[in-house]
């Protein structure tokens, strides 16, 4: 990347294969899509090309049934001359939890190995200790550290506390630094004063800036941005641009050549590129994202993503509340600010979101509190960027204990006990035991179904969801707008839920998917949950389910039920979780004494179904 100083080159990175069709394709691309056209990318002068991470890698197995490893090697055996760009969640690696540092440490030398050049390491707290053995590790195995700033505004996130950030990635080692703007909420003077202190602070330290279009300012802001020193942005190419995407590139590149900035890319094959995009949209644009608002201007009120709001929506319409969607955008800031502000991106967006959700729904504000806001209120999540009020983070903690250390010192070396918990015969390289830590539900499905022979295999999920979008486009000629946008949500959750086993939506802020669906569970559509004729069930103490979700004894695969059929419980010991909008919460037993459960694990419930009695 070029010195931000005195400097007219600008450099651009294409994030159409990870960011953009992420954001606007619920991450759909194929690998056969990519290769197709991977070659012309290569030849446009791009800085680098971001193709992995993110969501990619869970949806690759997933929905896709590929192996994300494959395709990062497939992309580098075609892309010879552009360093290829992954988006790496710290110590969460790619996943939604913190990983031990052992795993980490050998994600990143297989990425590596096949082909990875420049990994962007980024905290959703900004805690630096979440970041330090990624690094470590990037700078180990020959790779380029890219550190990163997750931008978001409060009291408490000043140019001042930024600078400090910086310079404590830069004295990990990073070689440059990424300002994250993943709602799309930087503005073009906060920019050039951001970047401007940063060049000031850090005169060597090349500066990259990363926004979506959300709210429409990201192209503007990036102008802003090169004028005070950065030396490279983010876009896609414009039919995988704008909406909740980067801004396109093609503007993007006009906008800066008019400065007399050059960009090195030639604009002859960036038409030949968008042309392929063109086409490919047909058979890869899910119809919910089809009907997304060009510009969300509510961001430049709220600062709420529009991601994240259609993730809200969805919640709960899945609790069958979704007049409450105004309440629960009113709670969210509320919430946010009681969790110490933290910037709304994967993990925290849904930690925050949905305990905003719950709060509403519930009546009582932390009344019920999911296992997530426990762990992140303790101190799991890492250091939160404003304290949390002490009485009130004593009441979310519950019975934890919280931690002041790096949260990842706590957990013991994963990757033995994970190549023994995988059968042996379904290994086929090192690489699937990473797969296997990082998602061990999917990963262990999508083995099982490589392994099978290929005339015997399910069909592809990814498939059946078209054949579906297909099938009811046919079916229901007439739906008004507002009607089509509830109804294709559903339609999307029936779908995930029928094809992984889980929760899931298509419009996940930063595409996540489906964080702790259980594949193989026995899964029923909501609403086709059969009730326990009252009759049937036995005298006693009910649980009651809370929320609509799906019902679980266990918190995952290999780990012990929380109570035994017939076992002796405590009152208020968590005996079983119903999953709900993505989020663990365990339901504790009203009280004491032997407990019978009437469902069985995975299932899905509705709220006030009894889930078991104690006697
Ligand atoms: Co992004």
């Amino acid at each position: 990347m070029a010195k931000n100083t005195n400097s007219r080159k600008v450099r651009i990175t294409d994030t159409t294969l990870r960011d953009a069709h992420q954001s606007l394709w619920a991450t759909r691309m194929r690998t056969d899509d990519i290769l197709a056209i991977a070659e012309k990318i290569d030849s446009a002068g791009y800085y680098s090309l971001e193709c992995w991470g993110g969501a990619t890698f869970d949806v690759c197995m997933r929905f896709l049934r590929e192996n994300p490893w494959e395709r990062l090697r497939r992309i580098k055996a075609v892309c010879r001359r552009t360093p290829l760009q992954m988006l790496l969640r710290g110590q969460n690696i790619l996943g939604y939890k913190h990983y031990p540092d052992d795993v980490v440490d050998r994600f990143v030398a297989l990425a590596c190995e096949n082909g990875m050049d420049i990994f962007r390491v980024f905290d959703a707290l900004n805690d630096p200790r979440n970041l330090e053995t990624a690094i470590r590790a990037v700078k180990k195995y020959g790779g380029h550290a890219q550190g990163t700033i997750s931008y978001t505004t409060s009291p408490v996130h000043t140019v001042e506390s930024y600078v400090a950030l910086a310079r404590e990635q830069a004295a990990m080692g990073i070689d440059s630094l990424a300002i994250k703007d993943m709602a799309g909420i930087l503005t073009p003077g906060a920019a050039r004063e951001l970047v401007g202190a940063l060049v000031k602070a850090l005169p060597d330290m090349p500066i990259q800036v990363h926004s979506h279009m959300t709210s429409g300012m990201a192209a503007a802001m990036y102008m802003a941005a090169v004028e005070a020193g950065a030396g490279c942005v983010d876009t896609a190419i414009s039919t995988l641009s704008s909406f909740s995407s980067q801004p396109p590139c093609e503007s993007v590149m006009t906008i800066l050549e008019s400065e007399g900035f050059d960009t090195g890319l030639d604009r002859a094959v960036l038409g030949e590129i968008n042309a392929y995009f063109m086409d490919l949209k047909k058979k890869r644009q899910p119809a919910s994202s089809a009907r997304v608002e060009a510009v969300d201007a509510g961001v430049l009120v709220h600062a709420i993503p529009g991601g994240m709001i259609s993730n809200l929506r969805s919640q709960l319409a899945q609790q069958g509340a979704l007049d409450r969607l105004d309440d629960v955008l009113a709670e969210l800031p509320r919430t946010r600010a009681d969790m110490g502000y933290p910037p709304l991106v994967t993990p925290t967006s849904q930690i925050v979101g949905v305990q905003s959700v719950l709060n509403v729904l519930s009546g009582r504000r932390y009344s019920m509190v999911t296992d997530e806001t426990r762990h992140y209120a303790a101190g799991y999540y890492g250091r939160t960027p404003a304290p949390i009020d002490r009485k009130l983070r004593k009441k979310l903690m519950g019975d934890l204990k919280p931690i002041d250390c790096r949260p990842a010192d706590l957990l013991k070396p994963g990757l033995s006990a994970a190549a023994d918990e995988i059968p042996a015969k379904l290994i086929q390289a090192e690489e699937d035991i990473l797969s296997y830590c990082l998602f061990p539900e999917v990963a262990l499905d999508f083995f099982k179904w490589r392994a099978k022979p290929e005339g015997e295999r399910d069909p592809i999920p990814a498939d059946l969801e078209m054949q579906k979008a297909e099938a009811e486009k046919a079916a229901a000629p007439a739906l008004d707008e507002q009607t089509a946008k509830f109804a294709s949500i559903g339609r999307a959750f029936a779908s995930l839920m029928a094809a992984c086993g889980g929760t899931g939506d298509l419009n996940g802020l930063n595409g996540t998917n489906g964080v702790n669906g259980l594949n193989g569970a026995d899964v029923q559509e909501a609403g086709e949950s059969k009730k326990e004729p009252e009759d049937q069930i036995p005298a006693g103490e009910p649980v009651l389910a809370p929320l609509n979700g799906t019902f679980y004894r266990s918190a995952g695969p290999g780990k012990p039920e929380l109570a035994a059929d017939g076992a002796t419980v405590k009152a208020g010991e968590p005996c079983c979780i119903v999953e709900a909008m993505k989020l663990f919460n365990p339901i504790k037993a009203p009280v004491a004494g032997k407990i019978t459960f009437l469902v069985k694990h995975g299932t899905v419930v509705v709220k006030g179904q009894t889930l078991a009695v104690v006697a």
